[in-house]
């Protein structure tokens, strides 16, 4: 039989990838999502790669109630994958207590309901924003965790705590907290991806949309870092890796083969490009040329950051492989593919 797997989330962004993954290596996959930064028919698309549906149910995992019954029906749960969460830094900053709230309660809800209903794997969904500005690049796992720029980066923070502080006292628990680098790029079927609401904040999606003429010029926020070229450095992650990466992390808490209850794991490329390095390899890769131009630094960001990955590649036997004018060609098909440009 296959074994379920809960993915709060799931119509999201990594979520969705996530699911496509899950699902194609035989795992039965229910989602919850409160669809407040995605839509229905994500779940559509899902089943169109994959051919199954997966389970859905909409509600916010911070309603502890609506939580606790949703476990009492679903005691079949393997693991969970936790993505579900408030995402945007800027807004964080204007509505902390909605991002204290939704973030931190929903996970303190699912470990309560783990240790009520005997469901021990957990795999959260961390950033590398925990990092800050690290003093030594590139960032291993033991690279100290300074204080977050918001309250959106607090959360991560006090999640990951929150979760290991936990699982000290319930051995029963296992918990895996992947710290993301920076997801890019779309399923090559084009059919799913990444859909901000609104203007988006983050590079690629503002990339994609200027490239469509939704927007206008691309801003490049700052050229005056200690760089080679000036602008800020991230290491950029495609998306479908970064899926990957989750599945095997639940066949590692599954077969029993972590080494500790409680691991950290740093997911990216372990390669730093500068904005300017995506703005030309967009080009290149799609032949679409942009309008940007150089402005004044963003505030709260860092200036360079990217992955030592040593960790994951010998401990999940995981690395990225998709390269990034791939992975920035799949994001420009899923841009084309909902504006319905040729
Ligand atoms: C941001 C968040 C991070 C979060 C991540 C999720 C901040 C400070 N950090 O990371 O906590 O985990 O998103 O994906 O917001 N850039 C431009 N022009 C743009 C947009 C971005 O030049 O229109 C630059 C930024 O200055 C940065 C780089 O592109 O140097 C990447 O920015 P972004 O995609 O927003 O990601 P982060 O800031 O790294």
């Amino acid at each position: 039989m296959a074994k379920k797997i809960l993915v709060t989330g799931g119509t999201g962004y990594i979520g969705s990838h996530t699911v496509v993954e899950l699902q194609s290596k035989g795992y039965e996959v229910v989602i919850v999502d409160d669809l407040s930064n995605s839509g229905i028919e994500v779940l559509d698309s899902i089943t169109k790669i994959t051919g199954i549906k997966p389970g859905f149910e909409k509600f916010n995992l911070a309603d502890a109630e609506k939580t606790n019954d949703f476990f009492n029906k679903n005691q079949d749960i393997k693991a969970i994958i936790h993505f579900a969460a408030s995402k945007a830094v800027g807004e964080s900053v204007d509505i902390p207590l909605h991002y204290y709230r939704n973030n931190l309660v929903s996970v303190m809800n699912i470990l309560d309901a783990q240790i009520k209903y005997n469901i021990p794997n957990l795999v959260f969904s961390s950033s590398c924003t925990v990092y800050g500005q690290p003093d030594v690049l590139p960032v291993t796992e033991n690279t100290p965790r300074q204080d977050a720029e918001s309250p959106y980066g607090n959360t991560k923070r006090v999640n990951e705590d929150i979760m290991s502080d936990t699982i000290k006292v319930n051995p029963q628990l296992n918990g895996i907290a992947l710290r993301y680098f920076n997801p890019i790029g779309a399923h090559k079927s084009a059919l799913i991806g990444e859909l901000p609401l609104g203007v988006p904040q983050n590079l690629v999606p503002f990339i994609t949309q200027s490239a469509a003429r939704v927007r206008g010029e691309l801003k490049v926020f700052g050229d005056d870092y200690d760089t080679p070229d000036g602008s800020a450095i991230r290491d950029y992650i495609n998306v479908v890796d970064l899926a990957k990466a989750h599945v095997i992390a639940i066949d590692r808490l599954l077969r029993g083969k972590n080494k500790k209850n409680y691991e950290i794991f740093n997911l990216g490329t372990g390669n730093g490009y500068s904005v300017l390095q995506i703005v030309k390899g967009f080009e290149k890769a799609t032949g679409v040329e942009l309008d940007y131009k150089i402005v004044g630094r963003r505030a709260g960001d860092i200036e360079k950051i990217w992955a030592d990955t040593t960790f994951a590649n010998e401990e999940l036997g995981w690395k990225a492989e998709i390269g990034l004018e791939e992975t920035l060609l799949t994001a420009w098909n899923w841009e084309k593919n909902i504006r319905e440009i040729k």
